[in-house]
């Protein structure tokens, strides 16, 4: 039987629930596929950093290195640890060293879910850069706390960076419908964009069946909310992604419905799922965080194992528990516990 090996780290707040609660319903579902999931969990997290002083031990990297992939959780406990120690302790270093550079977010509103659109039927495949563009941290001031203070943030576009991520947007939509999104902001920044745009007219040969359509970032922003339905595969930089993809979890019924993959395509490092949301502090502990976007990046941590029918089937199931509304967390507008989410899911399956 094929073993795949999971490096689980649930994190801080809700992402302690959400991961065993999506435990418990991968193991279900490798049962039924006949592969098994085994997994150590790592406690890095900012309770790790109040008593270590770091957020994952000096060889944190070389110890995830051999997993199949990473269940991740969230991280973040804004009290007592700043989150920028948290973010640049953990994620980023894992995002970074593996070179994780398409963040994929799926959108689509779940059966029964109510989301805040009349326009209901929509299934958007986001796919955000996740390596550099915006976010490179390329930048610097001068002249501190003066009037003359210059602050500079300079963005990176590299041709081996967007020729990557605009490959993986062209054969993500050979996958699905054919239809391409290109968000670029090309009008205004004339470098950048304008050389994001020339590699998808150049990648748009290679790739004759499928069709490109080319958006302003502030167009399509609005296309989100007005036509969902007309887009498919969204291909975005590192910040208009990051922005977009917050969209798209709105109009998929919100944070507890939104997962993401954090993806090397080449393989040959673990790559990383995780639900979008963060540790949500408010509601942590008290066992009613929605545990499906943590179910669904199980799914699409399935996929990327080649469990395509472990994969799907857990998606349905997810989607029957939801259209039968039985089994709700608060946000949903029920009054089950995350548990009972998970364990309706595995009924389910
Ligand atoms: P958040 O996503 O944790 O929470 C925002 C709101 O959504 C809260 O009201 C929360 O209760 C609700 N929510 C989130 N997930 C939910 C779920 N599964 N079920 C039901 N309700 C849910 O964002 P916030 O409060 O801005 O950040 C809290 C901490 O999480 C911060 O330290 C932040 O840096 C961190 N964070 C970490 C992320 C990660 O690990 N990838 C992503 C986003 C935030
Ligand atoms: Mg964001």
């Amino acid at each position: 039987m094929k073993t795949y090996n999971i490096a689980r780290i649930p994190g801080d707040g809700i992402g302690v629930d959400v991961v065993n609660a999506a435990w418990l319903v991968l193991d279900a579902v490798a049962g039924r596929f006949d592969f098994t999931l085994s997994s150590e969990t790592f406690p890095w997290s900012c309770e790790y950093y109040l008593e270590h002083g770091v957020m994952m031990p000096t060889d944190g990297i070389e110890q995830l290195r051999p997993f199949d992939a990473i269940l991740l959780g969230a991280v973040g406990w804004p009290a007592r640890v700043p989150d920028s120690v948290s973010l640049h302790g953990l994620l980023l270093p894992i995002r970074k060293s593996f070179d994780l550079y398409v963040n994929a977010r799926p959108h689509r509103l779940l059966k029964g879910v109510e989301g805040p659109l009349r326009s209901t039927d929509f299934d958007i495949l986001c796919i955000r850069e996740n390596t550099e563009g915006e976010y490179s941290g390329a930048g610097g001031r001068v002249h501190h706390g003066t009037r003359n203070e210059v602050a500079v943030e300079t963005s990176i576009f590299t041709r081996t960076g967007v020729e990557r991520i605009l490959r993986y947007g062209f054969e993500a939509a050979q996958k699905r419908s054919g239809k391409l999104a290109s968000v670029t902001k090309s009008n205004a920044q004339k470098y950048s964009m304008v050389f994001w745009d020339e590699v998808t007219d150049a990648l748009a040969a290679e790739f004759p069946d499928v069709r490109v359509s080319r958006y302003h970032v502030d167009a399509v922003a609005a296309r989100f909310v007005t036509n969902p339905d007309t887009l498919d595969v969204v291909v975005a930089s590192n910040l208009f992604g990051d922005i977009l993809t917050d969209l798209g979890a709105a109009i998929q019924g919100g944070l507890g419905f939104a997962a993401s993959a954090n993806v090397n395509p080449a393989g040959g490092v673990p790559s990383m799922f995780e639900p979008v949301h963060g540790s949500a502090p408010d509601i942590a502990g008290k066992g009613i965080a929605n545990p499906l976007a943590t179910i669904w990046a199980g799914a699409l941590m399935l996929d990327h194992l080649g469990e395509k029918q472990a994969a799907s089937a857990l998606i349905a199931a997810m989607e029957s528990v939801t259209a039968q509304r039985t089994a709700l967390t608060p946000d949903m507008g029920g009054t089950s516990s995350t548990m009972d989410v998970a364990e309706a899911v595995t009924h389910a399956l």
